[in-house]
């Protein structure tokens, strides 16, 4: 029996960690299982390029970054248009999926990739799928794998900031990726002991992240840090659509991300120093740490088992600490966003961190 196995979209820490546990739980329950593993993601599918895994390959890498396929980005949107010699990505990627004569599919991936994964699934392939991304941003599942060990990269950068913004008696931005939702913000910010932190679900008003920061320095505190999410936006900008949003920027000094621009605004509002750290892709970078290593290993291991009873077209996801799956379908297309009411940003709050809003 043959499964073949790709990572897809941005990489994050745990995809080996994952993959060993697929293929160690696949190599225990089937005598005569070869995996294929499929370069850059759904290019090698797409491309046929791929290599006959040994059980070997899978060793040694719970503790290694990165992915032993590599990946690449192959945007959703574009799955329907031809690549520039006229190939068809959707045909192609079935046809090499017949001619290996597949059993399933086997997809880590994030939002874009779960997409397409769904997308082979109504093509008529069997599919299975793992939750990945440093985001958290899937729906269907309570966490990814890549969002802890990302947590543990940003919150220790804003712990480093602090010495230097204490020493300094300066105003600190540490930005955090997320792309559009802000669970990375939220819980590296609140780890990371942040004053404020700024999440794209949040939309903020300069003046009260001004009136905080003014606030602190009354009461004798030398330094100030926000995390800011990399998607976070001002009520203003909020406000408008997506064309006179488009046109104001248009006309305004162009920043390289929204925490240089809020830095400059709070330069100019309190004359106060301010930095800017972006952690970028440190964030996605060096070992899982422990909890997403059993996290990994359990959902690959679960993702085996879908495989072994022949139930295809699901990801495997977690619900209450136990592990489960949802159908791809569900998936597909939605964002799982920060809701502004939960009780950890009422819990923040009631601690003093402002999220810039009231
Ligand atoms: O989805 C993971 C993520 O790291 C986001 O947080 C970020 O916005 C994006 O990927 C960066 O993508 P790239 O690696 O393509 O620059």
């Amino acid at each position: 029996m043959r499964i073949g196995m790709l990572t897809s979209g941005g990489d994050c820490q745990s995809l080996n960690a994952t993959m060993r546990g697929v293929a160690k739980a696949l190599y225990k329950m089937f005598e005569d299982v070869e995996i294929i593993g499929f370069e850059d993601g759904y290019k090698g599918l797409m491309y046929a390029d791929y290599q006959i895994m040994k059980p070997s390959d899978f060793s040694g890498i719970l503790t290694k970054g990165g992915t032993i396929l590599g990946t690449s980005r192959q945007p959703f949107k574009l799955m329907r248009v031809p690549d520039e010699n006229g190939l068809d990505k959707v045909e192609a990627m079935k046809h090499t999926y017949r001619k290996l004569k597949l059993e399933c599919l086997v997809v880590l991936g994030g939002n874009g990739s779960q997409k397409t994964a769904n997308l082979l699934r109504e093509e008529g392939l069997n599919v299975v799928s793992l939750p990945k991304t440093i985001d958290n941003d899937l729906w269907g599942t309570d966490v990814t794998f890549g969002f802890q060990s990302a947590i543990n990269v940003a919150a220790n950068a804003i712990d480093c900031i602090h010495t230097t913004a204490a020493s300094h008696g300066r105003v600190f931005i540490v930005e955090v990726m997320g792309h559009k939702v802000g669970w990375l913000t939220l819980y590296a910010g609140i780890a990371g002991g942040a004053d404020i932190i700024l999440l794209p679900e949040i939309p903020y008003d300069i003046n009260v992240i001004v009136e905080a920061i003014k606030e602190r320095s009354r009461q004798g505190k030398r330094f100030s840090i926000l995390a800011v999410a990399e998607g976070a936006i001002s009520k203003e900008d909020a406000a408008l659509s997506k064309k006179e949003l488009k046109e104001k920027k248009k006309n305004q000094v162009v920043y390289p991300s929204v925490a240089y621009a809020l830095g400059a605004q709070i330069t100019e509002k309190t004359g106060q120093e301010v930095r800017v750290t972006v952690p970028g892709h440190t964030q996605r970078g060096g070992e899982p740490c422990p909890y997403d290593r059993v996290l990994s290993t359990r959902l690959g291991a679960a993702a085996a088992k879908l495989i072994q009873e022949k139930k295809y077209g699901y990801m495997v996801a977690v619900k209450n600490n136990e592990i489960t799956e949802v159908p791809l379908e569900e998936v597909a297309g939605k964002l799982k966003t920060v809701d502004p009411n939960c009780s950890m940003i009422q819990e923040a709050k009631m601690i003093g961190i402002s999220f810039g809003d009231e």
